[in-house]
């Protein structure tokens, strides 16, 4: 028997569908939730990925801007535009597009933005929130593999969560997330010595480590649920960091890629940016 294939797709286009209800409650009492989306220069996968955000924000009645930045942008120009977005009350959240060139310090970029408006989850100050298990707005890939699991009605208390990678945006606050859940979490990245020693203790597997096929068959044990984040593009065609051909029938729950975890990074972001017009309406 194989895996269960959790579609994010759908539980995407269900919460989407709820959510442009809410939004329309909203606008009757005179709240317009409004996201802007800042990208700098003209990558084509970041481009295509943030016009989808805002494609997405329309479809569900947001108010939503899209402002695309030369790639030459100063941090300074860039600072002064969040500055005009923190103080514009129509404006709700705010996203700056990851990776920033080179000259552009992220980190300087992440604490300009009013912590009240933002949707990422990356400001130190929601970070810490998340870490001491509060309320706040918890960054959107790791949030949606959350609600993906509890859709899938996938138990996490007391379960052993292997995390692969470390990244800030998705491995160290999935983690943490899931601690939250009172899972056991151990985080492996690339200097662990033997990744599937710790990986086959898993009950759930969470990979997003940024390389394809990199967990196999052999790396997880018999009915684990396998979450895959990867989105890598190999020979044309994109992939993930699992080896689902191999996983598949061992895992007893399985995401793909496409159509997995991605839509629903997209649509907590949606959540978070209603959240944030109705406590700024409190
Ligand atoms: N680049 C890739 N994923 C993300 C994300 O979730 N937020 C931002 N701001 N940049 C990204």
């Amino acid at each position: 028997m194989g895996a269960n294939i959790i579609y994010g797709k759908e539980l995407a286009t269900e919460l989407r569908e709820e959510m442009r209800q809410e939004v329309s409650e909203l606008k009757a009492k005179n709240i317009v939730p409004g996201l802007t989306v800042i990208i700098l220069g003209e990558d084509p996968a970041s481009l295509s990925y943030v016009r989808g955000k805002q494609k997405a924000s329309e479809k569900v009645g947001m108010e939503s801007k899209l402002i695309e930045m030369p790639e030459t942008t100063s941090e300074q120009d860039l600072l002064d535009l969040i500055s005009e977005q923190n103080k514009d009350e129509t404006v709700h959240g705010i996203l700056v597009q990851l990776p920033l060139p080179d000259h552009i310090s992220e980190q300087k970029v992440i604490e300009a933005i009013d912590p009240a408006k933002d949707v990422d989850g990356f400001h130190p100050i929601n970070v810490g929130r998340m870490m001491t298990g509060q309320d706040t707005f918890y960054p959107c890939t790791p949030y949606g593999i959350l609600v993906m699991l509890k859709k899938a009605e996938i138990e996490t208390k007391g379960k052993h969560v292997v995390v692969v990678g470390r990244s800030n945006l998705v491995g160290k606050p999935v983690g943490q997330l899931l601690l939250n859940e009172d899972a056991t979490v151990t985080y492996c990245h690339s200097k662990t010595p033997d990744l599937a020693f710790h990986t086959k203790q898993a009950d759930i597997v969470i990979v997003a480590a940024g390389k394809a096929g990199l967990v196999k068959g052999d790396h997880i044990k018999e009915g684990a649920v396998v979450i895959d984040v990867g989105v890598n593009r190999v020979d044309g065609k994109l992939v993930g960091d699992v080896d689902f051909a191999s996983v598949e029938p061992i895992a007893s729950h399985l995401t793909p890629v496409p159509k997995g975890v991605g839509p629903m990074t997209i649509t907590m972001l949606l959540h978070n940016t209603i959240k944030a017009a109705k406590k700024i309406n409190d």
